[in-house]
């Protein structure tokens, strides 16, 4: 989704506003765009395309030499992608950009043409612009105020007044946004990545506060026009991780950091060998009282859910209902007071997780987070947060993330069975026990690599395949199938292994790839027989199989086994291999693995 920056200090405004914008490039973007004071005058430089095609323009338009600016990476809403609707915009004496949805800019749109004021873009984003100065009468913050009032939606904004050139303002509803502090000069930022090379410190501005960025001070303020003393926070990622480090890709970068990001995240939530997570609020006593389990999530959070229910209604035998946030928040759920509502998000800001969280808090149940992003809305408005410890994810397509929101459930399953006496206090520390040593495995199954590059290698020139699994394998082979699809562009469907026969096995002809996961003895045999089945038809069968299920030459074209693992966990094992797989076959399609066509890293509209 979009991502906004300003800046106001010493330096040369428009290179850091460069700069800071290609650190929001994972975000999924089609245009960017800046506007610089230059000796009072505001200088916009903005093209559709990549940053580097706006650094282009700029070389042969020249570059404006200010010091206070801001800038923006647009992902289209309103208007497709061209010079014109990229950001930033401007109304007389006011230019903006913005990150969200103006739902109601029709209305003011309408309202301000019958005023007389003309519009050159498509966007809602103008719509703002020209209200902001419609309300602008020598006090920016005043205007400011009248102008979040008329407007229902999303936003994060960073605006500049023409009469006010040493001066940055924003102001935020719903969407994220950053105020960052350093020596002399401070920023705005849709995230904290944007900004580590300059600063780590930071204040978190809630709806409706509105910052004011000048060289001599940062002012936070309400809607009252009171000044307010905010927290402020200090981001301690590693320097290097929004970095490459040597690797071609962040998204292989992550898939190396999983036994890393699972150590940090599971270790300080184990006390003498058995799952605590009473540092986040969840007691086991706490965890005898839920009667159901309702979790909401959208893509592969979602899919971390599924596994989620798998292990949970196995293990604590407490009933779990999985679904897409946008249908949750839709379809009117059946939550109670005595249920759990999990949301789980890596960033923390998806526009239907959060809503699915309001609604179930307006429904009265309890509700636990599962994000990864410090500070993030779903965190702050949860009764209970569990983070997850995986540091910043860059690449759109999720690895790490999932990795540590499964890691989560299993502390989970496992701490809600021993409280419900579903599971002995032997059988609780034996699974953690086998958690604690998943770092390892994980290890094993990253060495995998070169097989998994050979199966993608067969994979390059497939116009659809087919994932299949059956109970944790389907779950599993729905995330499989995802990562492929969003990198590679190859159409890709999961099916419950035993459920093609109801139809979907009339796709197979000769040669389609189909990649099965095998990891659950007790399903072993019927998984088998369903890949019999499809290599009857032609199939070409690659299979994700565990150490202990041998797959015969006859029923498998390409076997990659895993290493042993305990089954209950094998999930975040055989993972791997798929995200290894949608990778290199990515890769091998020269596809721009980081940043795939049409997609965003953080989805914060609906
Ligand atoms: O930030 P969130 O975890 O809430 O994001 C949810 C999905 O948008 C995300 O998992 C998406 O499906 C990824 N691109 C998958 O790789």
């Amino acid at each position: 989704m979009c991502g906004i920056v300003g800046y106001v200090g010493r330096k040369n405004c428009a290179e850091v506003l460069l700069s800071t914008l290609e650190k929001l490039e994972y975000r999924g973007y089609d245009s960017a765009g800046i506007a610089v004071f230059d000796k009072n005058n505001i200088e916009v430089r903005k093209a559709k395309g990549r940053i580097a095609e706006l650094r282009a323009k700029m070389a042969s338009e020249g570059s404006p030499e200010g010091r206070v600016g801001i800038g923006h990476t647009r992902w289209a809403t309103h208007g497709e992608p061209s010079d014109i609707n990229s950001h930033p915009h401007s109304g007389g004496n006011v230019t903006i950009v913005h990150n969200g949805i103006i739902e109601n800019y029709k209305e003011i749109k309408n309202m301000l043409i019958s005023l007389g004021r003309e519009f050159v873009s498509q966007t809602d984003t103008e719509v703002a612009a020209q209200l902001l100065d419609f309300y602008y009468k020598g006090n920016p913050v005043e205007a400011i105020i009248k102008a979040i009032r008329d407007i229902r939606g999303s936003f994060a904004l960073g605006i500049i007044f023409r009469d006010f050139p040493d001066t940055i303002f924003a102001v935020r509803k719903e969407s994220p946004l950053i105020v960052g502090i350093g020596e002399g000069e401070s920023f705005i930022a849709s995230d904290v990545t944007a900004i580590l090379n300059y600063t780590r410190d930071y204040y978190m501005p809630e709806p409706d506060e509105i910052a004011v960025l000048s060289p001599y001070s940062t002012k936070i303020y309400g809607l009252n026009y009171n000044q307010l003393d905010k927290p402020l926070h200090h981001a301690d990622w590693d320097e290097n991780a929004a970095e490459k480090q040597g690797y071609a890709h962040f998204m292989i970068k992550e898939i190396n950091e999983q036994p890393d990001a699972v150590k940090t995240t599971v270790v300080p939530r184990v006390t003498d060998g058995l799952p605590d997570l009473s540092e986040c609020g969840i007691t086991y006593d706490m965890l005898r009282g839920f009667k159901r389990i309702n979790i909401a999530a959208c893509g592969t959070a979602m899919h971390a859910g599924l596994v989620g229910k798998y292990i949970i209604e196995d293990l604590a035998e407490i009933p779990v209902n999985v679904d897409i946030a946008s249908e949750f928040r839709y379809r009117k759920p059946l939550v109670k007071k005595d249920d759990l509502v999990i949301i789980i998000s890596q960033s923390g800001e998806t526009a239907d997780s959060l809503a699915a969280l309001r609604l179930s808090k307006s429904l009265g149940a309890k509700t636990l987070a599962i994000v990864n992003a410090k500070g993030s809305s779903i965190a702050r408005e949860a009764d209970m947060t569990i983070y997850t410890l995986a540091g910043p994810e860059i690449a759109v397509a999720s690895t790490k993330a999932y990795m540590v929101q499964i890691a989560v459930m299993y502390l989970f399953a496992f701490a809600a069975a021993y409280a419900n006496g579903a599971i002995s206090e032997q059988r609780c520390r034996e699974l953690t026990a086998s958690l604690l040593e998943i770092p390892e495995k994980i290890s094993e199954a990253i060495k995998l690599n070169d097989k998994a590059q050979y199966a993608a290698s067969t994979l390059v020139n497939a116009d659809s395949l087919l994932y299949i699994g059956r109970g944790l394998d389907y779950a599993l082979s729905m995330e499989g199938s995802l990562k492929l699809k969003e990198i590679s562009y190859i159409h890709s469907e999961s099916y419950a292994a035993g459920e093609l026969k109801h139809g979907t096995i009339s796709l197979v002809t000769e040669g389609m790839p189909v990649i099965a996961v095998v990891t659950q003895k007790e399903l072993e045999e019927k998984t088998v027989s369903n890949m019999k089945e499809l290599k009857a038809r032609g199939a070409y069968v690659i299979v994700v199989a565990a150490s202990n299920i041998l797959i015969e030459s006859d029923v498998a074209d390409y076997v990659i086994n895993l290493g042993e693992c305990d089954e209950m966990l094998s999930p975040m094992t055989a993972v791997v291999p798929l995200q290894l797989i949608a990778y290199y076959t990515a890769v091998l399609k020269g596809n721009d693995v980081d940043r795939p066509r049409n997609l965003a890293k953080s989805v914060t509209v609906e």
